[in-house]
C-alpha cells in the first residue's frame, strides 16, 4: 500500500499538470490553480454567451480574518488573472469588468486573436513558499521586472529593500500577529481550515496541509491539540521575524481605491507578481497581518506614505527550496449552473 506521503505527491502531481485551455473545464482548472486566501477556494465559475463569470461563494468567507471581504475578492482577482492567461494561451483575447448589476462578479468576455503571455508558463510552478530563506539579494533588473510585471491598473507595487524600513514593518507584523493570535475567534477560525495530515487534505482539497509549511504530520485529533497548545503570539513571532530576516525583501501590493473593484485589481496585481517572481525563480509568501486588523493597517498606510491608497497584501521574496504543493477541489465542484 502506498504511503499518505506518496498519494499526497501523486495527487499534487496531477493536479499541477497541463490542461487543455481551450475548454472550458481547462480555464476554470487553471482558475483555480491560483493563490487564494487559506486555500478556502470561494469561488465559482460559470459559462456564460460571451465567455465566464467569476462568483464569490460566501459559504466558503472568512468572518474573522477577513471580515470585510477584500481577501476573497482579492481570490477571486487571483483567479480571474489565471484565467485570462489560460484564455490567451488558447488563442482567445479576454477582456475583464467587475460587474455590480445584481450580484457582484467578475465577467470575462472572450474576443478573437489572444495571444500567449509567458507568464502562463509559470502558473503550473508558482507556489506561497513559507520556509526561511537564504538572505540572498535580488538582483536589480529582477526588482524592476516584478514590477513590470505585476502592473493592472489601479494598483502598484510597492517594494521595500532598505533594512531598517523592513525591520519597522516587521515590528507591525509582529504587532499585528499578536493581536490575531491573541483572538480566540481567529485561532479557531485557522484551525477549521488547517489540514494536519495528507489524508485529510486529499479528502478535503482545500485548506493549509501541514506538510505545506513544513510541519509534521499529525493525526486531526492530535493535531488541534497541538495547534491550541503552540498556537502562541511568542513562537509565532519568533517564526515570522526570522522569515523576514531571510528574506531579500518586502513588497506592498496597494491599491489607488479602497472598495471591492480595486481589491479584484490588487488580486489581479499580486498573482502576476507570483508568477512573475517564479519565472526568475524567486520565492514569496504572504505576511498579511498589519492589513487585516484595521488599526495597523492605517499605521503602515502612514509608514509607507501611502496617503489615502489602501496597502492590500504583504509580501516578502528570496531564494528557497520549494515546498510540497498545495491541493484544490474537483472543477466539478467550483461549475455554477
Ligand atoms: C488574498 C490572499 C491572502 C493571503 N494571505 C495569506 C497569509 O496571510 N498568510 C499566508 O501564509 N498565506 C496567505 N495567502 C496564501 C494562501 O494561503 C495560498 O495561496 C493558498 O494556501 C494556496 O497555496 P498556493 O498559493 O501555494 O497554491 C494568501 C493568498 C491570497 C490570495
Amino acid at each position: 500500500m502506498m504511503s499518505r506521503r506518496a498519494d499526497y505527491a501523486a495527487a499534487t502531481a496531477a493536479l499541477w499538470s497541463h490542461r487543455d485551455p481551450a475548454e472550458f473545464t481547462g480555464l476554470v482548472r487553471y482558475a483555480t490553480l491560483a493563490a487564494n486566501s487559506h486555500n478556502a477556494q470561494a469561488w465559482r465559475f460559470r459559462q456564460t454567451s460571451e465567455g465566464v463569470a467569476i462568483l464569490p461563494d460566501m459559504a466558503r468567507a472568512l468572518p474573522v480574518a477577513d471580515s470585510d471581504h477584500h481577501h476573497l475578492y482579492a481570490s477571486l482577482g487571483c483567479a480571474a488573472e489565471n484565467l485570462m492567461l489560460a484564455a490567451g494561451a488558447a488563442g482567445r483575447a479576454p477582456a475583464m469588468e467587475f460587474a455590480t448589476d445584481g450580484d457582484e462578479r467578475i465577467e470575462i468576455a472572450f474576443g478573437q486573436s489572444g495571444s500567449r503571455d509567458s507568464l502562463f508558463n509559470a502558473i503550473l510552478e508558482r507556489q506561497c513558499t513559507r520556509s526561511d530563506y537564504n538572505g540572498h539579494p535580488v538582483p536589480r533588473a529582477d526588482l524592476s521586472a516584478l514590477e513590470v510585471g505585476a502592473r493592472v491598473s489601479g494598483c502598484q507595487v510597492v517594494p521595500i529593500e532598505d533594512r531598517a524600513k523592513i525591520e519597522q514593518v516587521l515590528e507591525l507584523i509582529l504587532a499585528a500577529n499578536t493581536a490575531q493570535v491573541s483572538d480566540p475567534a481567529f485561532a479557531a477560525e485557522l484551525r477549521s481550515w488547517l489540514r494536519f495530515n495528507a489524508r485529510a487534505a486529499i479528502e478535503t482539497g482545500d485548506g493549509l496541509y501541514s506538510g505545506c509549511s513544513g510541519n509534521p504530520s499529525l493525526p486531526t485529533f492530535l493535531g488541534r491539540i497541538m495547534f491550541d497548545a503552540l498556537f502562541k503570539p511568542d513562537a509565532e513571532n519568533d517564526r515570522y521575524a526570522r522569515q523576514v530576516r531571510s528574506s531579500s525583501g518586502l513588497a506592498v501590493i496597494v491599491s489607488e481605491r479602497d472598495d471591492p473593484a480595486h481589491w479584484v485589481q490588487a488580486g489581479r496585481s499580486y498573482q502576476r507578481f507570483a508568477l512573475q517572481a517564479t519565472a526568475l525563480g524567486i520565492r514569496h509568501a504572504h505576511l498579511n497581518q498589519p492589513v487585516e486588523v484595521p488599526s495597523f493597517r492605517r499605521e503602515l498606510q502612514s509608514l509607507l506614505g501611502l496617503g489615502s491608497r489602501r496597502p492590500d497584501l504583504v509580501l516578502r521574496f528570496g531564494y528557497a527550496q520549494p515546498m510540497p504543493r498545495s491541493l484544490r477541489r474537483p472543477v466539478r465542484s467550483v461549475i455554477a449552473t
